[in-house]
């Protein structure tokens, strides 16, 4: 039946089995193949088998279902019915290097709203859920966003802009009036596990400037039943898309956010 339970169960479901392969598959780094999306994008066999895996379980339960994966199916569109944005391995850079920062991460959405969402981290075996109305959890046990309202005792998450050599400049701007006030700054390398630390509190804030639909939209629904507040780089309400990401509680977001826009001293 078509319930947000049934929804997150099999969202759930669908990440451990995956994350159970891609754990399986960082015993074998050195015989694994890679190749370049782009110059610094790297896809490789497990990437795609994990999103296989994936797609094998979501339409045996859901067989009307639309999936969004990063690696199989980038370009659908359809936006009514049952929609699921999965990245099969979010932080595939740091998985190939044994950098234990990488995740399986999967929302899903019924007719364009959010319902249920996962960020599993395979390197340390949890689960972030949330459901639409009923809160956010990590590991069963309910997680909100943190408290922490001076940027001097926050710790802010980012992502450079390693795709787009035109975005370096601006994007060093706003990092250099953040830094100047922030506690701390950290670049992990895996946009859902930023999200998810946001939703947490282990982050109090985070930006990006270029994400894709995938990698945002668990961590979107994680974050604002946790309590905070995503928004694009000019303050809308953050939709399932690719684009910039500002995200935090909602005091840390609003100074963040104006930090990067310039619009304070
Ligand atoms: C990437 C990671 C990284 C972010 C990139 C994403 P991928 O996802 O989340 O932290 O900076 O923009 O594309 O390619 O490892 O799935
Ligand atoms: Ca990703
Ligand atoms: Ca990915």
């Amino acid at each position: 039946m078509l319930t947000s339970e049934s929804l997150l169960v099999a969202c759930c479901d669908a990440a451990r089995e995956a994350a159970a392969f891609v754990a399986q598959q960082s015993e074998r780094l050195l015989e694994l193949d890679w190749h370049s999306k782009s110059r610094v994008d790297f896809v490789s066999s497990v990437d795609t088998g994990a999103e296989e895996r994936i797609r094998e379980l979501l339409l045996e339960r859901f067989p009307k279902a639309t999936i969004i994966g990063e690696e199989l199916s980038p370009d659908e569109t359809r936006s009514d019915g049952v929609v699921f944005a999965v990245d099969p391995l979010d932080g595939t850079t740091n998985f190939l290097h044994g950098y234990a920062q990488y995740a399986v991460s999967i929302a899903c959405m019924l007719d364009g709203v959010l319902e249920a969402a996962v960020v599993h981290d395979v390197p340390r075996s949890v689960q972030y859920t949330a459901r639409r109305g009923a809160g956010a959890y990590r590991g069963g046990v309910r997680m909100s966003v943190s408290r922490i309202e001076m940027p001097s005792r926050a710790l802010i998450g980012t992502g450079f802009p390693f795709r787009d050599p035109s975005q370096l400049e601006p994007y060093l701007s706003g990092f250099k009036r953040v830094a100047r006030e922030a506690a701390g700054l950290r670049r992990a390398g895996a946009a859902a596990l930023d999200l998810a630390d946001v939703a947490c509190g282990h982050f109090d804030a985070f930006w990006e400037l270029s994400l894709s639909s995938w990698d945002v939209a668990a961590g979107i629904l994680l974050i604002r039943e946790a309590g905070g507040v995503v928004t694009d780089l000019d303050g809308n309400e953050k939709t399932v898309s690719h684009g910039g990401l500002v995200a935090g509680n909602p005091a840390m977001h609003e100074w963040l956010l104006k930090k990067l826009l310039g619009t304070s001293s």
